[in-house]
């Protein structure tokens, strides 16, 4: 099985190609590192990956190069490249959510259908349902992004949907909701409030801290890209990807708290725009066509990442407690 695994150098996407490696006669990997964290971090990413020999990477930029190539002889894409972060989304960085995860996407599909491909996952988000009618969101749920980030995954969307219902092409789209675990990106809340929480440093928490989001294990975001490479499954299917474990920032600090050595230093700042107050996904879909269900809970999930940031700030933390505690499991739900 040959396999196109793009955003290789990211979070999620330097896992997902991990794990499909030992089943893949040729894993081909693309990143075109953007700017939105320091390149160190995806050189880390990447390291496992360098050392095996059916892994090959290809510094790329989606939306211009010509991917003819790229994908001919290609069987399964997992596309995870893309612009994330819903909150920078806003003013004159627009421009770049939209190259990054609406062109490039479409240049994709477009390649994919030339070159044959037989299946093509999409990293969706649940940024494209924004404040939702009512909750839990199934996949028939009217989309309303709340941010332009949002809007351009869904756009991304529907172009897999239109390639899928014109050409056949058997896309799918995996809708992760607010994915958290070991390499997470600096810019999301729990790798802040981690990093801080090691360090003794200042957490800011935007708004109230009571919006609520369905946090979702890498592990099992993983597991159901590796599920949807094989699965029987019409095209153009959208499938919610969450974790399970609906929580608020409040409480999600509050576990925290137990967590790290010292106290947490907590500041509260305005709400940022783009930002929804509940994220909640019924997952049945999933379930039905993938056979996934998440596995990981957040009091576990958190103490996964807790445990990869202590490694990566070993010599920051040295000297100080070394407090070992146990998780209050009584706070989150
Ligand atoms: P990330 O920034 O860590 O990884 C994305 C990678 O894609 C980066 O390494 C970047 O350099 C690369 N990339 C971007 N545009 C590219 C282009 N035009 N050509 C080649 N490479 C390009 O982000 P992540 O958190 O791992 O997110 C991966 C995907 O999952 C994204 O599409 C994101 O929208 C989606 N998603 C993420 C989350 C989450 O909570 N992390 C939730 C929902 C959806
Ligand atoms: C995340 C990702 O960043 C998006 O790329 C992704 O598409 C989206 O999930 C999704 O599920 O679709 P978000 O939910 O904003 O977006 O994730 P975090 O950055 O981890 O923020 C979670 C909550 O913590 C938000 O309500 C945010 O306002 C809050 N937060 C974040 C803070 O209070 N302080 C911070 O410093 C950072």
């Amino acid at each position: 099985m040959r396999y196109l695994v793009t955003g290789v150098a990211g979070f999620i996407g330097s896992q997902v190609a991990e794990h499909l490696l030992p089943r893949a006669t040729e894993l081909i990997g693309v990143d075109c590192f953007t700017a939105n964290y320091p390149r160190a971090a995806k050189e880390d990413n990447l390291r496992q990956l360098r050392s095996k020999p059916n892994f090959s990477l290809l510094e790329i930029d989606l939306g211009a190069a010509d991917l003819a190539e790229i994908v001919s002889g290609v069987d399964v894409v997992l596309h995870q490249a893309g612009l994330p972060g819903v909150r920078p989304s806003w003013g004159r960085g627009f421009s770049e959510y939209v190259t990054h995860n609406v062109v490039a996407t479409q240049r994709l599909l477009e390649a994919a259908r030339n070159a044959g491909v037989r299946r093509f996952v999409y990293a969706s988000s649940s940024s494209v349902y924004g404040n939702a009618a009512s909750y839990p969101t199934s996949e028939e749920a009217l989309p309303r992004p709340f941010s332009p980030y949002g809007v351009t995954k869904l756009a991304g969307e529907h172009l897999c949907g239109a390639y899928a219902a014109n050409y056949g092409l058997s896309t799918v789209s995996l809708r992760y909701f607010t994915v958290y675990g070991p390499r997470q990106r600096p810019d999301m809340a729990f790798h802040r409030f981690v990093e801080a929480g090691c360090r003794g440093a200042q957490i800011k928490v935007y708004g109230s801290g009571e919006q609520v989001r369905d946090f979702t294990h890498v592990d099992d975001v993983v597991r159901a890209n590796v599920l949807a490479t094989e699965a029987d499954l019409p095209p153009g299917k959208v499938l919610n990807i969450a974790g399970g474990s609906r929580a608020n920032v409040n409480s999600v600090l509050n576990l925290l708290a137990g967590l790290v050595p010292s106290p947490l230093q907590v500041a509260r700042v305005d709400h940022q725009a783009g930002d929804v107050e509940e994220t909640w996904a019924r997952c049945d879909e999933a379930r039905r066509l993938l056979g996934w269900t998440p596995t990981v809970d957040l009091v576990d999930g958190l103490a996964s990442q807790v445990a990869w940031h202590r490694t990566r700030l070993e010599p920051v933390l040295a000297g100080r407690t070394n407090g070992e505690h146990e998780p209050d499991r009584s706070v989150v739900p």
